[in-house]
């Protein structure tokens, strides 16, 4: 079953870990994926993943704390399919764990920047199109740590859990246009910025799982095609941990 057949998304940091997860779970299940990244080979190596299992992909380059990036990313995938179904707001700057007083303003700067007004451009860049469509799926990739307290970096928390109320404001503002907005809250996902497995860090995450482990990224990117297709369609404003349970602990 081809769950978001024909659908037009478009996937932020999708050239590597849970957005590239996402972006092949999207088209696997019959999306045509604009996958946008900076890091052009990855990205670039992605989309011919996808096109070598027969899923339909184009790589664009977009740093999306960049209004221009992100308005010619959207312009062009608007340009070559006409609508603009489903958009995936993963991108993010992922600094070191420390505590407040070792933040520096150059990371708070990075994390404003990437998570909270990349996701407001390119947010702001398809809500045209879908006002003119009268539907659209957005899905923010969140995280946990938006959600409880745990050893992480202040900035990035802090803009992570600014996203969970622009979440919210854009479901309120945009549900009458038939617009649904969610987040997703992945906990310790496997990827590039992942602690070793049988470190002390990664021993940490497992424990405070219910299922003892950690997850991966293809187990997020289930979530994001529930909430980006139409089974979904009833759900907005909401917040969707994928956590193994931490957050219910
Ligand atoms: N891995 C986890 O345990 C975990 C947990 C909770 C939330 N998350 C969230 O999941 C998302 C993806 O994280 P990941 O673990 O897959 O990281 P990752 O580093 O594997 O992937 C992040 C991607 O974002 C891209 N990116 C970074 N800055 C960008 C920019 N300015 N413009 C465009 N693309 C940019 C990177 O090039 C990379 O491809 C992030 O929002 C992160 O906060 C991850």
């Amino acid at each position: 079953m081809h769950r978001v057949q024909d659908k037009i998304a478009l996937v932020t940091g999708a050239a590597n870990g849970i957005g590239k997860a996402i972006a092949e779970r999207l088209a696997s299940e019959g999306a045509r994926v604009f996958v946008c990244d900076v890091e052009d080979a990855a990205g670039v190596e992605t989309v011919q993943g996808i096109r070598g299992r027969g899923g339909q992909a184009e790589y664009v380059h977009a740093d999306v704390a960049l209004q221009d990036d992100v308005a010619q990313a959207v312009a062009t995938a608007a340009a070559q399919a006409g609508r603009i179904d489903v958009l995936c707001n993963n991108a993010a700057y992922l600094g070191k764990v420390h505590a407040v007083l070792d933040s520096t303003g150059e990371e708070w700067d990075k994390c404003i920047k990437i998570a909270m007004m990349g996701t407001h451009y390119f947010t702001k860049a398809v809500l045209p199109y879908m006002i003119a469509q009268q539907s659209g799926s957005i899905v923010n990739v969140v995280s946990i740590q938006a959600l409880v307290g745990m050893m992480t970096s202040v900035a990035y928390t802090s803009t992570k859990a600014a996203l969970l109320g622009y979440t919210l404001s854009a479901a309120y503002d945009y549900g009458p246009q038939n617009i649904r907005v969610n987040s997703l809250c992945p906990g310790p996902i496997r990827t590039r910025v992942s602690p070793p497995p049988g470190s002390p860090h990664h021993k940490w995450q497992c424990d405070n799982t219910m299922l003892g482990r950690t997850g991966e990224p293809e187990e997020v990117a289930w979530a994001a095609l529930f909430l980006a297709s139409d089974e979904a369609s009833y759900i907005t404003g909401a917040t969707l941990p994928v956590d193994g349970g931490w957050t219910a602990k």
